[in-house]
């Protein structure tokens, strides 16, 4: 298939552009670089040794999404663009819902007046909230989001849902993802933050590689084995794999269908911060602090849909996570 990624030089986008290439699949790339470096897209192409078709354009952009549609047949879309900083949606409310809101309206409007009706959007564990039941399904209920952020994807994925219920021949694949860190093993790509990391695996890196001083650990009260918050964390390689894996739901002409991405295994912050150590045989200092307003105490997936329906699931531990972000930043200590 010939897909368009929207933000695909960001850092999911990038390695799925890998993933999809493995699979057979030809892909365009149109991104703001607002968040991301156009280094990524030349380090893929040197990867997958060929070049990667590439717009600099904002999805915003009417007139050059439409361009861009006039000069391509795409079969789908993967929609990655969008803002992603949860505390920086909540200092800049208006900016992310106009970005993350408008950007997907025309992208749709584009794409269904090319009629190209199937598009993979990038939605996330932050929908459930505070999740309902644990290991979390697709049927868990919807939640309430803290912070502007998580509530985009929750109406975009309401906007999806409501243009398919109209429209039958598009296909929605809306992917909850969980929490991705890793990098490609080869070192020369991965997650390149801007400024002071808020996530936690660029934060230990970071920290691991003498940028920042120690790990704040955000509360040690919760109600978990050893009171940290766990997470779902997913290589970010799997997580690439699942585009592949749903492009055959959309080839089968799915409709609407949502699937969550993550390992379905629960990991503290201090058993991620042990791994680190162990697997890389470098220091993370830490302290404990205050827990971060709006967290929860544990979120993890089962992921059995996606194994059932698409016969995906997630190859990699723990272990590997943990070495393949260190193995990125200890060779790009700067990022690109
Ligand atoms: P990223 O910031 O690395 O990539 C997003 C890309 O979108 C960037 O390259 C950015 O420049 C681009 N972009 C933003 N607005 C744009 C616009 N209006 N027009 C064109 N390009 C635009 O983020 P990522 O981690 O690769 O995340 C990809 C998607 O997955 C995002 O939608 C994000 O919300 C979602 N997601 C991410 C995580 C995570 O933890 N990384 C978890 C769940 C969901
Ligand atoms: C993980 C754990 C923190 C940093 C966020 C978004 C979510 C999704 C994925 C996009 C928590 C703890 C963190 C630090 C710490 N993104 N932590 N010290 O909050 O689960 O999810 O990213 O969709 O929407 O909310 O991920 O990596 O920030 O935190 O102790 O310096 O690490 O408290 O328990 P989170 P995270």
């Amino acid at each position: 298939m010939h897909i368009l990624l929207t933000g695909g030089a960001g850092y999911i986008g990038s390695h799925t552009i890998i993933e999809l290439d493995k699979a057979g699949h030809s892909v365009y790339v149109v991104d703001n670089l607002s968040n991301s470096n156009p280094e990524a897209l030349r380090r893929v192409a040197k990867i997958i040794g060929k070049e990667v078709p590439f717009v600099e354009a904002d999805v915003r952009d009417r007139k050059a999404m439409d361009a861009l549609f006039e000069a391509n047949r795409f079969d789908a879309v993967i929609h990655f663009a969008g803002l992603k900083s949860v505390g920086e949606s909540v200092a800049m409310p208006l900016e992310y819902y106009e970005n993350n809101m408008n950007a997907t309206f025309v992208l749709l409007d584009v794409m269904r007046r090319h009629n190209c009706k199937n598009i993979i959007f990038s939605s996330s564990a932050t929908v459930y909230g505070e999740p309902a039941v644990i290991p979390i399904t697709e049927e868990c209920p919807k939640g309430h989001c803290t912070n502007p952020y998580g509530q985009t994807k929750s109406m975009l994925e309401e906007v999806l849902m409501d243009l398919q219920r109209a429209d039958k021949a598009w296909n929605v694949v809306l992917l909850r993802y969980f929490n991705p860190i890793g990098a490609h093993p080869v070192g020369t790509i991965g997650e390149n933050p801007n400024g002071i990391p808020n996530n936690l695996m660029p934060y230990i890196t970071q920290t691991a590689v003498g940028m920042r001083k120690e790990l704040g650990v955000f509360g040690d009260d919760y109600d978990t084995p050893d009171g940290t918050g766990v997470r779902d964390y997913i290589h970010v390689c799997d997580l690439a794999s699942g585009h592949v894996a749903a492009l055959q739901a959309i080839q089968k002409n799915c409709g609407l269908a949502i699937y969550n991405l993550g390992t379905g295994h629960g990991y503290s912050v201090l058993d991620v911060v042990k791994a680190f150590i162990k697997v890389n045989g470098v220091d993370v200092p830490y302290v404990i602090k205050p827990r971060r307003p709006g967290d929860i105490a544990t979120c993890y997936c089962n992921p059995a849909k996606a194994k059932a329906e698409l016969g995906w699931e997630a190859k990699y531990g723990i272990e590997e996570m943990c070495r393949d972000s260190w193995n990125w930043q200890k060779r790009n200590p700067k990022g690109y």
